[in-house]
C-alpha cells in the first residue's frame, strides 16, 4: 500500500493507542504525513517517534475532541505550522458498560461522557477541519462500529453513539459531496485494544459469545483496520462516499 497516501497529510485522533495508533502508522506507511492527536500527548508523541524512526513525517498534539474551540484552534495551528490537511481519521472513542437501571448519576454520566467524545468529537473535528478539508478535496474516515447497527449488552450510550456517528457520516457526505470532501465510516467488531483489555479480563464470556457470532471465529487486532481506513481515504475509493464499511469479520451478516 505503500505511495497511495503520498502528498497527504493526515490527522488521526485517538492516535495514541489501539486502532488511532495502528491508523497513524499505516497511513505513515503509505507516505502521508500525520498528526496524532490524543488527550494523552505521551501516548500520542510516543506514535510519532515510532513514525519518525520507521522514516516517516509525524507531530503530535494533545488535544481533547470534546472541546469545540480547541478543535478549532488546533486546526490552525496545524494548517499554519505543518500544511493543510486532506486526511481527518476520528478514531477517538471510549466505552463505560453499566446497564441502563444502574445507580442514576453513574448512568447520566456514562450518557454525558460517551455522546460528547464519541460523537460530538466527530463533529467538533469535522467542523474545526471543514475549511482545510474543503481546500484540499480532503477525505474524513470516521469509526462507528457493529453498534451502529446492533446493541450489544450494557452499552446503551455507546450503541446511541456509534449510530450518532453513522448519521453523522451520511449527513457530511451528502453536504459535503459537492465540495470534493468524502466522509466514510468503518464499522470494525471487537477489536483487542487496551479499551476493552479490562472487560476482557473481567468477562470471559463476553468475548466467548462474541466469538461464536463472528464467522471468522477470532476478534480483529488494531492492524486489521488499517487496510480498509487506508482504502476509504486514498483515491482507491474516489467514487464511495457516505457508507460504512464493516471490519467485523461477519458478525453482522450472522
Ligand atoms: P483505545 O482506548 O485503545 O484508544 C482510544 C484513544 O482515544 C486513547 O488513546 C484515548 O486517550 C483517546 N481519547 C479518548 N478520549 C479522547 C478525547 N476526548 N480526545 C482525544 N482523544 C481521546 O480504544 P480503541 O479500541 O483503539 O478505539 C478506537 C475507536 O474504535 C473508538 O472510537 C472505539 O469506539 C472504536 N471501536 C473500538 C472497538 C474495539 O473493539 N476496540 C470496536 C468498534 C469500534
Amino acid at each position: 500500500m505503500s505511495g497511495l497516501l503520498e502528498g497527504h497529510l493526515a490527522v488521526v485522533t485517538g492516535g495514541g493507542s489501539g486502532i488511532g495508533r495502528a491508523v497513524a502508522k499505516g497511513y505513515a506507511g503509505a507516505g502521508a504525513q500525520i498528526v496524532a492527536i490524543d488527550t494523552n500527548l505521551e501516548a500520542a508523541a510516543e506514535t510519532a517517534s515510532d513514525i519518525l524512526k520507521a522514516g516517516g513525517e509525524a507531530w503530535s498534539f494533545r488535544l481533547d475532541v470534546t472541546e469545540a474551540d480547541t478543535c478549532r484552534a488546533v486546526a490552525e495551528q496545524i494548517e499554519a505550522k505543518i500544511g493543510t490537511v486532506s486526511i481527518l481519521a476520528n478514531v477517538a472513542g471510549i466505552n463505560r458498560r453499566n446497564h441502563v437501571t444502574s445507580d442514576r448519576e453513574t448512568v447520566a454520566g456514562d450518557w454525558a461522557a460517551i455522546l460528547d467524545v464519541n460523537l460530538n468529537g466527530v463533529f467538533n473535528m469535522a467542523h474545526g477541519f471543514l475549511d482545510q478539508l474543503r481546500r484540499s478535496q480532503g477525505r474524513i474516515v470516521n469509526i462507528g462500529s457493529i453498534q451502529s447497527f446492533v446493541h450489544t449488552s450494557n452499552s446503551v450510550a455507546y450503541t446511541a453513539s456509534k449510530h450518532g456517528v453513522l448519521g453523522l457520516t451520511r449527513s457530511l457526505a451528502a453536504e459535503l459531496g459537492a465540495d470534493g470532501v468524502r466522509v466514510n465510516a468503518i464499522g470494525p467488531g471487537f477489536v483487542l485494544t487496551p479499551m476493552n483489555e479490562a472487560a476482557r479480563e473481567t468477562n470471559p464470556d463476553m468475548m466467548g459469545n462474541f466469538l461464536r457470532h463472528t464467522p471468522l471465529g477470532r476478534a480483529a487486532e488494531a492492524e486489521d483496520i488499517v487496510g480498509p481506513a487506508i482504502f476509504l481515504a486514498s483515491d482507491m475509493s474516489a467514487y464511495v462516499t457516505g457508507t460504512i464499511l464493516m471490519v467485523d469479520g461477519g458478525y453482522l451478516t450472522v
